[in-house]
This record gives structure tokens, sequence and C-alpha cells, in this order.
């Protein structure tokens, strides 16, 4: 087999990479090792930068979006006695779209496969062979068994943080990584219940962050902050409507509950991994790097590195220049570091670990955030997404 870019992974990433590329008359193939139905099944974020939001409508894969995606003007902060609202188009004129990142994963997938780039499922053994050289190639299985070879001119590595692009381009020996894990974890739910409030609700609680986030007019998100390695099964549905009544306690207001239909413990880490290009291999999304879900960029930052690479690969294999992709990991690194920082903020901010000490410096930047215009706007401007490049 043979194309112009074989792209390792059909998650948010790769997907959104094959169709910009497509749209620019770039040859690709994606490789999934899942199947369809599981890749659509994922329970994942749910917050669209602006840009984001500009990429996938002007790709031509907003219109589900554009109909059934909730557009957000802020975001309220609580703490006890608290609930401020951060109005974002007053502070940096920007908005977001609260639209799960299954529904998007669903769009781009049904793009595909209506007469789009080849998408295989459900393929094994994934290979990047020869990424030092000008022709590289991706070794697999497909799905019928078969030994397949790829011929490319240029990897994308969007396989997730358990993928096999990385520990390639890592193994070229100058890489480094950076780590931090989080002394706690998030417990998420879905649930039938129309969302008790307009905006999300960031809570700073004693007893633990909780979140309140919602997919549609008829189903809310919920996150409360728990142990990391917190059993699901010691959460009975009683116990963590309590858990979220009290963490979000406001005079004259209460949490609507309603059946809950999924719920499950995500860990919390930031991690980021330099460089993101071997070659012609070339490392976009969560394969790179992974943030804590606190800052809601787990998705838009998949999203700025495709949109860097695709602008790089066209000029690559268009116009023979390379000067966009000998400078992506840089570029692309300078943006990752500035989401990691914001996320690592929100998340040391918001989540109750350490001593009364760190309790009353956490509330101590609240108030600032909600009595400062300037530091309002700084995170305003973080949440709602900083132009491409940094
Ligand atoms: N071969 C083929 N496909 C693979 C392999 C492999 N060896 N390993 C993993 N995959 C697939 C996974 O099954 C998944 O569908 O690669 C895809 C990677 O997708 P994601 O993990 O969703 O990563 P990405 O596309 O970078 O999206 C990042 O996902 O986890 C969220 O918060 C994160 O929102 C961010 C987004
Ligand atoms: C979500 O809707 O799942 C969500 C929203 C905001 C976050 C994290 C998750 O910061």
């Amino acid at each position: 087999m043979r194309t112009q870019v074989g792209i390792i992974g059909a998650g948010p990433a790769g997907l959104l990479l094959s169709r910009l590329l497509h749209l620019q008359g770039i040859d690709t193939v994606v490789l999934e090792n899942r199947s369809r139905d599981y890749v659509e099944a994922r329970i994942r974020a749910g917050i669209l930068e602006q840009h984001s939001v500009d990429t996938l409508t002007a790709a031509g894969v907003g219109d589900r979006l554009q109909r059934e995606g909730l557009e957000h003007r802020g975001i309220h902060l609580q703490y006890p006695g608290t609930r401020a609202t951060l109005d974002f188009p007053e502070l940096c004129g920007r908005t977001v779209w609260v639209y799960g990142q299954t529904e998007v994963t669903k769009d781009l997938i049904r793009t595909q496969l209506d007469g789009g780039p080849p998408l295989l499922f459900e393929v094994s053994d994934v290979r990047p062979e020869d990424v030092d050289s000008d022709s590289p190639r991706i070794r697999f299985t497909d799905a019928d068994g078969t030994e397949q070879v790829l011929e490319c001119d240029a990897i994308a590595g969007t396989d997730g943080f358990h993928g096999a692009s990385r520990p390639v381009v890592q193994a070229a020996g100058a890489g480094r990584v950076w780590e931090r894990t989080y002394p706690y974890a998030w417990l998420g739910i879905l649930a039938d219940a129309a969302p008790a409030t307009d905006e999300l609700i960031y809570a700073w609680h004693p007893e633990g962050f909780a979140l309140y986030s919602m997919r549609s007019p008829s189903v809310s998100r919920l996150y409360l902050q728990v142990d990391p390695g917190e059993e699901i099964g010691n959460w009975s549905d009683d116990r963590i409507w309590d858990n979220l009544e009290r963490r979000f306690a406001l005079e004259g207001w209460s949490v609507n509950t309603g059946t809950i239909t999924e719920k499950s413990v995500l860990p919390m880490r930031s991690f980021v991994s330099a460089p993101m290009r071997r070659g012609r291999l070339f490392l976009a999304g969560d394969a790179a790097h992974i943030v804590p879900p606190t800052g809601a960029k787990g998705l838009n930052l998949a999203f700025a590195d495709v949109t860097l690479l695709a602008q790089a690969l066209v000029r690559l294999l268009q116009e023979k220049q390379s000067d966009l992709v000998d400078s992506y990991s840089d570029r692309a690194l300078a943006r990752v570091w500035r989401c990691t920082h914001f996320s690592w903020f929100m998340t040391s901010m918001l989540h109750r670990s350490g001593d009364e000490f760190d309790a009353e410096l956490q509330l101590s930047q609240l108030r600032r955030i909600v009595e400062s215009e300037p530091a309002a706007r700084e995170l305003a401007e973080n949440y709602t997404g900083l132009p491409l490049e940094i």
C-alpha cells in the first residue's frame, strides 16, 4: 500500500489531521487498532475553544456542532458562600462551546467514511519503520490477519498515550519527558438530568473539588475529586449525589439529580515528551502530552497540534519546503507548555490537598480572580484558547 501521510490512530487528532490534509489534496491512510464502535463509545471531555470550533467548521465537520453544541459565555467559580461568573466575551472577546469529544469523533468518522480517505479499524501490531529516511513505512496486520506494509512520505503518530509512536521518537535517544502525577482523581458521571446551571461551575470545597458540566439541555456531566485509585464500586448513586449537593451548596439553589447512566474514575496527571518529531515521524495530541482535565485543554491542544502539523506537511509535500516541519516540534511545544501550565494552575488552585495553609492560599487565589479584572482576564484568555502560534 502507498500513501503520502500514514496516520496511526483514529482519535480526534488523527481524524482531524486526515481531514485537513484531504482538503489540501494530500493522500492519507488512517490505521486504528480498535473497532469503530469502541472508538465512538469512549466518554471524554466536552469543551471546545473558539479556534477548535472554527477549524472543525472550516473543515466541513461543524454542522452538527453548530446545531447541537451549546455556546457558553463564561464559567462560574465557586468557593463556600460565593459563586462568581467570569464573562468571557467581556474579558477577552471569545466564547467556548460545550460539545462532547465523543460527538466530534463520530462527526469526523462519518465524514471520513463518506468518500474520504481510507480508515482501517481493528488493525494490530502497528510498527513505524525507517522514520529517519524520506520514505518511512508502517508495518501492520489488517483486520483479516494479513500482514501489510504502508509506504509513506511521512507518518503522523496520533495514537495516544499508550501508542506505538512515541517510543520510536524517544528511541532516537535525544528525547526528554516531564511528568507530574496529582494526589487525587476525578469520579465522573453522566446523568439524565437537566443541568441546574447555565454555565459550568468549578467549585472549591473543603471536602474536595467538584465540576458541574453538561452535554445537552437534558444530560448533565459532573465530576467529584476523589482519592487516586478510588474504587467506583464504593460509590452508590446516592453517595455521589449527596457529595455533589454538599460541594455545590449555595443558598436557594440545588443540584438536579437524575438517572446516572455512566460513572468512572479518571486519573490526573501532566505529561510532556520532547521532541515531537523524529525524521519523518511526527507526534500530535496525547501521543506527546497529557494534561489534567481541569483546564479543558486536552482535545483543544490535540487540534492545535494537528493544525500546525497539517500546514507543515502540506508545505513539505507540495512545496518541497521543510522549514515548517523542521520547526513543528518547537512551535507545538511552546503551546503545549502554555496549556500544561494553565491546566496545572487550575488543578492546583481548585483541588484540596496539603494543609490548611494551602487551603487559605487557594482561597486567596480564587478571590483574586473574582475581584481583579486582569487576573480574571488571564484565566479567560487561557481557558477560551490563546492564538495557535504562541
Ligand atoms: N495502532 C493503531 N491505533 C492505536 C494504537 C496503535 N498501536 N495505539 C492507540 N491507538 C488508537 C487508540 O485506540 C485511539 O483511538 O489511537 C487513538 C488515539 O486517540 P486519543 O487517545 O483520543 O488521542 P488524541 O487523538 O491525541 O486525542 C486527544 O483525547 O484523551 C483525550 O483528553 C484527551 O481530549 C484529548 C484527546
Ligand atoms: C466536560 O464537560 O467533560 C468537562 C468540562 C470542563 C472540564 C473538564 C471536563 O474542565
